[in-house]
């Protein structure tokens, strides 16, 4: 590992991956250990965190916290800080999500204020607290995870990639201001990922995804999903060159969004939402976009 890559070093003992258990956050998790950081991993089922520990102590030798809480939690704050007792948290990758969609009037109201709330409300709580701590100390890094559904307004995605763009924007405003402060920020555009979360809902949605990332017989040109540990090891590669205001998890969606910004914004919409509502309309289990993810 290059002098880049020894993240204690360079931003402190501990990191925190809100989301670690499984899926793209246990993947960003390893990635710390893997370049020397201790880790703190928060969800809300404790049997998968403990899995998860076991197998970043078992491969990296560091050491790992456990934080079981739910981010819906009025408290998760002070959850997350009695969690750690005192020990700094050195660099936050914040990746859990509230990932309600669906057609808008069609979503009880509770399904959206989810979305702000899990996605906008608590990652400000949580960065207006660490990002400061990290400041006085004079390094730190941070990075939001956000969505291709932010880029633009998409069927079935409004609260949640309006939720995915507030993200993206708060992350890319903190590059600037913080770097000044020795603190690394960035906002990492994740795509199709091929998550336990995300499959669940291939299965519901009964598309050829469903059992395995890469089924055959697909028609030609037909993207597969990402899977989560290159996605995570991509975004470290490129943190460990230099930290960009935006990082793509995978270069091919970073072509696409260069490729599609030569249309009109209507033009962008239409297509991107025409696709994904005739998608939902072939899946009658998921009409309502019940439990769906990006
Ligand atoms: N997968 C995709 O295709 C895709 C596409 C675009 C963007 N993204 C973004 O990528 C990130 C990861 O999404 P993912 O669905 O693939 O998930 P994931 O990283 O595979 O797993 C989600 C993690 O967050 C935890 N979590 C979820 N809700 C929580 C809550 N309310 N409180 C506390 N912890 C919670 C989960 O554990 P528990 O369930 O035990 O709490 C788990 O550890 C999200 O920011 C998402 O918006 C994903």
């Amino acid at each position: 590992m290059n002098e880049s890559g020894n993240y204690k070093a360079r931003y402190g003992q501990w990191a925190m991956v809100i989301g670690g258990s499984f899926g793209l956050g246990e993947a960003l998790a390893r990635e710390l250990a893997r370049r020397g950081m201790n880790v703190a991993i928060t969800a809300r089922g404790q049997e998968k965190l403990d899995a998860a520990a076991q197998r970043l102590r078992a491969d990296f030798g560091v050491e790992v916290r456990t934080v079981a809480a739910n981010l819906s939690d009025p408290g998760i704050l002070q959850l997350l800080l009695a969690g750690m007792a005192g020990t700094p948290v050195d660099f936050l990758i914040y990746n859990a999500a509230s990932e309600h969609i669906g057609e808008f009037i069609a979503q009880d109201l509770e399904r959206h204020l989810a979305n702000i709330h899990v996605n906008c409300i608590v990652p400000t709580v949580l960065l207006h607290h660490f990002a400061r701590e990290m400041a006085g100390r004079g390094r730190g890094g941070i990075v939001l995870c956000s969505s291709l559904g932010a880029a633009q307004g998409m069927y079935s995605l409004s609260t949640y990639g309006a939720s995915k763009a507030y993200e993206n924007l708060l992350a890319q405003s903190l590059w600037y201001e913080l770097k000044r402060k020795g603190v690394d920020a960035t906002s990492f555009m994740i795509g199709s990922t091929y998550t336990p979360n995300f499959q669940r809902n291939q299965k519901i949605r009964q598309t050829p995804f469903a059992e395995t990332r890469t089924p055959e017989g697909l028609p030609e040109g037909t993207p597969v999903p990402q899977d989560p540990e290159e996605a995570a090891a991509n975004l470290f590669a490129q943190l460990d060159r230099e930290w960009l205001p935006v990082v793509y998890a995978n270069p091919r969606d970073e072509e696409n969004t260069h490729r599609l910004s030569a249309m009109t914004l209507a033009q962008r919409i239409t297509l991107t939402s025409d696709a994904t509502r005739a998608s939902f309309e072939a899946a009658p289990g998921a009409k309502e976009g019940e439990g769906l993810v990006m």
